[in-house]
């Protein structure tokens, strides 16, 4: 199979690239890099002719709506009309997030189911990005801990397998939700930042629960981008494997 893959050489697109040829099909990456640009939809005809499916990894979460949404609904308009299989990526939770990235990515699924067949897996926090967060409620020995905040990270190279089984297996003949995909354990902000520090020999935080301020926060609090029991498929290697496999230093998101 030819599966175009945008965002391919990004941190999950390059993932799904390699998944892909790793069971000996052909995967081209699509992004601004190769000539292919959603926020203008310039190469995006092109880049999908003769595919059969496009798993679509791109995203530029600084540019408001228009990779988001706009260029998500170009691609979608395009595979429809070409018959090509979208595969998308999306995120546990978002059904009544306040947070405007999180608005924009229902959008963009809202956009994908307008315009035909498609495929949206919903995936919670990588692991990667539940560090980050645990680093930046860390202050020193002090993590600060707001509510109930709370994530079930997921190792990005899992949600990668996924979406290549996805776009290598049948075509939906309407638009689609695959089950919700999640890591294997639920882990608090403290329970992060313990292991984080612990991972460059540092000792345990003293945890300071703070109440939320604001809608975001409130929705963080109440852990709304934890999956509810049950409802998700649980996978990958835990936050504590996947930690284990990084630099002592701990960079980006
Ligand atoms: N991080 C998480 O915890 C998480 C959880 C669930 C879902 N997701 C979703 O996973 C997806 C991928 O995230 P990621 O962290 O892998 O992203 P990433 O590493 O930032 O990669 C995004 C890629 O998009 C491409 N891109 C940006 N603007 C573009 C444009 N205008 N046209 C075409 N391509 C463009 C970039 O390549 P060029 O520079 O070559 O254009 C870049 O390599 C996102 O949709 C995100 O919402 C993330």
């Amino acid at each position: 199979m030819r599966v175009v893959v945008t965002g391919g050489a990004g941190d999950l697109g390059s993932r799904v690239v390699g998944k892909i040829r790793e069971r000996g099909h052909d995967a081209v990456p699509a992004s601004r890099r190769t000539g292919v640009d959603l926020s203008s939809g310039a190469g995006v005809d092109a880049a999908l002719r003769g595919a059969d499916a496009v798993v679509h990894c791109a995203d530029d979460a600084s540019a408001g709506d228009t990779v988001t949404v706009h260029g998500t609904r170009r691609l979608a308009d395009a595979a429809a009309a070409q018959g090509v299989h979208l595969v998308h990526i999306s995120i546990v939770g978002i059904d009544d997030h306040p947070m405007a990235y999180y608005r924009r990515k229902l959008r963009a699924e809202q956009a994908i189911a307008a315009a035909g067949p498609a495929t949206v897996l919903r995936a919670t926090q990588f692991h990667s990005l539940a560090a980050f967060f645990a680093r930046t409620l860390t202050k020193g020995p002090v993590t600060f801990a707001i509510g109930d905040m709370a994530f079930q990270p997921v190792d990005t190279d899992h949600v990668a397998l996924r979406l290549a089984d996805l776009a290598l297996g049948p075509s939906p003949t309407a638009y689609a939700r695959a089950r919700d995909l999640a890591g294997p354990d639920v882990l608090t902000v403290g329970e992060l930042a313990t292991l984080v520090r612990a991972h460059r020999g540092a000792s345990a935080p003293r945890v300071v629960h703070l109440p939320a301020v604001g809608s975001v926060l409130t929705a963080f609090a109440r852990a709304d981008n934890v999956p509810a029991a049950g409802t998700a498929e649980t996978g990958g290697r835990t936050f504590a494997a996947w930690l284990a496999d990084q630099p002592a230093r701990l960079s980006g998101r």
